[in-house]
């Protein structure tokens, strides 16, 4: 069986690739856990000057897995923390993040985008963070983050009321740098994490670091989202849109 998260380094640069496919690159904690061990492990690492995110063809992640949501409403208990992790690890991270984005972008999929410094996507992708249709609430900062990166009202238009966005929406709204074919995504990704790790490492930081601000603000606002979705995962309304998403699955399958 494959490594849900397989990573790698190469020419200075830090690959963390979600390779889930037959779940559309849905999110388990234990996925969470290797992912932020290897952004922690960046930090320390002088041979890693850049940390790029990739997916599978069509899928870079459909969010959250939803069976570990739906364990949570269930039985009422908070699963692990990983998720937290690796978010701390994104949100607090000292060298460069980057995302290449092929295919679906949803929830987590997308937010974590919030926290990287460069996205390339191809023009097969599709943003969207369902939280309110899921009975949930934004999350990874991204209430914050996302009026600052795109201004209220798209801000709204995409964590409140469940927008779909093309890579071109998604580039005009800011949150995404570059759009590309899919055949030349990942070559193109390398090419600017290569040339972005070949920059002078201590000039970059410094630069890195003016540019991004002190990041307490987004983390405070990270845990206190974490309250409260925690708190909505056992609501009715997620409940009800938890069993709706398994009840596709179950028909698929009879
Ligand atoms: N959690 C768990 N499993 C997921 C998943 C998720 N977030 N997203 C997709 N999957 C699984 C499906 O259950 C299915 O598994 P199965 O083959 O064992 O039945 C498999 O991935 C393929 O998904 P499927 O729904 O058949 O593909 P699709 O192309 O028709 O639709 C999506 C793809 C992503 C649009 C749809 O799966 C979806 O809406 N997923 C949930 C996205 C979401 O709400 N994420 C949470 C955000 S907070």
């Amino acid at each position: 069986m494959t490594n849900p998260i397989e990573i790698s380094v190469a020419d200075q640069v830090q690959t963390i690739r979600m390779n889930r496919p037959d779940k559309k690159n849905a999110i388990t904690g234990a996925m969470y856990k290797d992912m932020a061990a290897a952004v922690n492990s960046a930090k320390a690492d002088s041979n890693i000057r850049a940390t790029l995110f990739l997916g599978v063809p069509g899928a870079f992640s459909a969010g959250n897995d939803i069976n570990d949501f739906m364990q949570v409403a269930m039985t009422g208990k908070r699963g692990s923390m990983d998720v937290f992790d690796f978010l701390e690890a994104i949100i607090m991270s000292e060298k460069p993040l980057l995302a290449g984005v092929d295919g679906l972008a949803i929830g987590i999929g997308t937010t974590m985008l919030m926290h990287c410094d460069y996205v390339i996507a191809s023009n097969q992708s599709a943003f969207s963070t369902p939280f309110v249709d899921l009975g949930l609430v934004p999350e990874a900062g991204s209430s914050l983050i996302a009026p600052r990166i795109m201004g209220h009202q798209r801000a709204f238009e995409l964590l409140a009321m469940g927008a779909k966005w093309s890579a071109d929406e998604a580039q005009g709204a800011g949150l995404v740098n570059k759009v590309t074919d899919s055949n030349s995504i990942e070559q193109e990704a390398y090419a600017i994490a290569g040339a972005l790790a070949a920059k002078p490492p201590e000039a970059l930081s410094i630069s890195r670091k003016l540019i991004r601000g002190d990041r307490s603000d987004v983390l405070a606002r990270m845990k206190e989202e974490a309250v409260l979705f925690g708190e909505r995962l056992t609501s009715e309304e997620a409940k009800t849109a938890f069993m709706a998403f398994m009840s596709k699955g179950q028909k698929k399958a009879s």
